[in-house]
């Protein structure tokens, strides 16, 4: 007898599984992206019952909802585990200004940059910021993403950086994209702190950092047991090292899981502190030493790359992602989808980036944008690959060859996307 499923997706051309044994991917397996041929999947309440040949899938389940998805593409929707999309304004005279050949950190030393998008979020109502965000995830849903972190960070103070939790609490229960939250208010130092910068950290450490965690204790996160992260920019003009550790160990201490923006442009030693205190991920990663690419390796923590930044800064100068992986590290891939340093919220263009600049190769790339991004945030466990149990998170892409998502750039492949068992079209 066949079992009754809510959907049926057969005659997948390539059903990219990104299967893996319940960790993030490391080394030769990131070359894996557990590829079957003639594919088919039966998803029950929104999680996948069973996945393998589209024959086999046929004779075991029968549904009222049947996709035919005649040879093309099926693969895990993409998790982006680093964002900045809660946020007032545009930063499109800093565009204009870089092109000039202006310097990122110097801008922010002179109140702009991040401090200008920190003036307008203080100002912007909690609908605006939940509309203009919504927006965003829009797009982002449009290119394949199912999963995807948020920060704070444009708050910068305990009012704002509470509203900032408010929005994006709104957004994981008005988007079909789900959320996990990260408390960034250790993004830059706000103006009226300048002088005095301690200050600043012990307002961190003694208010918004205890109130977010009781803000997080009452949230519908806390009850759906998706984690909340503390996060820590990491580099001149931003967090010293002694200031870095100070949040890191009081964001621990509270309970909060850990991650840090770290080696951007400067090696302070983030990476080591952070790898030290079990972050979950470390992310930016340009300027990590050798030392700390083998300590990666060997620890928990996955290290979340972001070549959209140096691609907007027109650098030719990318974070060694080929050396990260030979290595053994587990290398994720984000959009760091924000106003200032990457403008962008698409998957498929961060690993189009990825493979050129960086040499990846298309299914490490993959790898590192579903199953690497879901442990990079927690969610290794719930989402980033097709396998039994997890949410039924995927995409159809308009090809039937998955190595040409990374090498078609500039355009969008996504089909559709089956979120949670739902099937939404968005050809754009
Ligand atoms: O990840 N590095 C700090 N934060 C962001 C940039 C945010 C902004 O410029 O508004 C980043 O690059
Ligand atoms: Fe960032």
């Amino acid at each position: 007898m066949k079992s009754n499923a809510n959907l049926l997706i057969l005659n997948v051309g390539q059903l990219i599984t990104c299967a893996s044994d319940g960790k993030p991917k490391r080394g030769a397996a990131m070359r894996d992206v557990g590829l079957i041929e003639n594919g088919g999947v039966a998803v029950i309440d929104g999680n996948i019952a069973a996945f393998g040949k589209s024959a086999d899938v046929e004779d075991s389940f029968c549904s009222d909802h049947t996709l035919d998805a005649q040879g093309k593409v099926v693969a895990p929707g993409f998790v982006d585990p680093h964002t900045h999309i809660v946020f007032a304004g545009d930063r499109l005279d800093e565009f204009e200004l870089k092109i000039e050949g202006a310097d990122y950190l110097e801008i922010l030393e002179k109140g702009g940059g991040i401090i200008s998008t920190v003036e307008k979020t203080r100002n912007a109502s909690l609908d605006e910021l939940v509309d203009t965000a919504v927006a965003r995830l829009d797009k982002m849903l449009a290119c394949g993403t199912t999963t995807a972190e948020i920060k704070t960070g444009y708050g910068l103070n305990t009012e704002t950086e509470l509203k900032m939790l408010e929005v994006i609490a709104k957004l994981d229960l008005v988007h079909p994209i789900d959320i996990v939250p990260t408390l960034l208010a250790a993004h830059a130092f706000p103006p009226e702190f300048r002088e005095d910068r301690n200050a600043y950290v012990d307002l961190i450490c003694g208010e918004i950092l205890p109130k977010a965690w009781d803000w997080y204790v009452n949230s519908h996160f806390r009850a759906k047991k998706t984690p909340f992260y503390a996060d820590v920019f990491c580099e001149k003009n931003a967090f010293d090292l002694q200031q870095t550790k100070t949040v890191l160990e009081t964001a621990k201490a509270l309970w909060f899981g850990l991650k840090a923006h770290c080696d951007e442009f400067t090696n302070l030693g983030a990476s080591r502190l952070s790898i030290e205190h079990g972050a979950t991920s470390i992310d930016h990663l340009d300027a990590i030493s050798d030392e700390e690419i083998d300590m990666l390796a060997a620890s928990d923590t996955v290290g979340v790359i972001t070549p959209t930044v140096n691609f907007n800064l027109g650098s030719a100068q990318f974070a060694d992602a080929r050396r990260l992986i030979d290595s053994g590290c587990a290398v994720a891939l984000s959009t760091d989808y924000n106003p200032g340093s990457a403008p962008c919220p698409s998957q498929p263009t961060v690993m189009a980036i990825a493979c050129r600049y960086q040499k990846l190769q298309p299914a490490e790339a993959f790898n590192a944008a579903t199953i690497n991004a879901a442990f990079a945030i927690g969610q290794g466990q719930r989402t980033g690959s097709i396998e039994e149990g997890k949410r039924a998170d995927m995409v159809i892409f308009e090809t039937d060859d998955y190595r040409q998502i990374a090498y078609e750039f500039g355009g969008n492949l996504t089909g559709k996307i089956i979120k949670r068992g739902e099937v939404r079209n968005l050809k754009l």
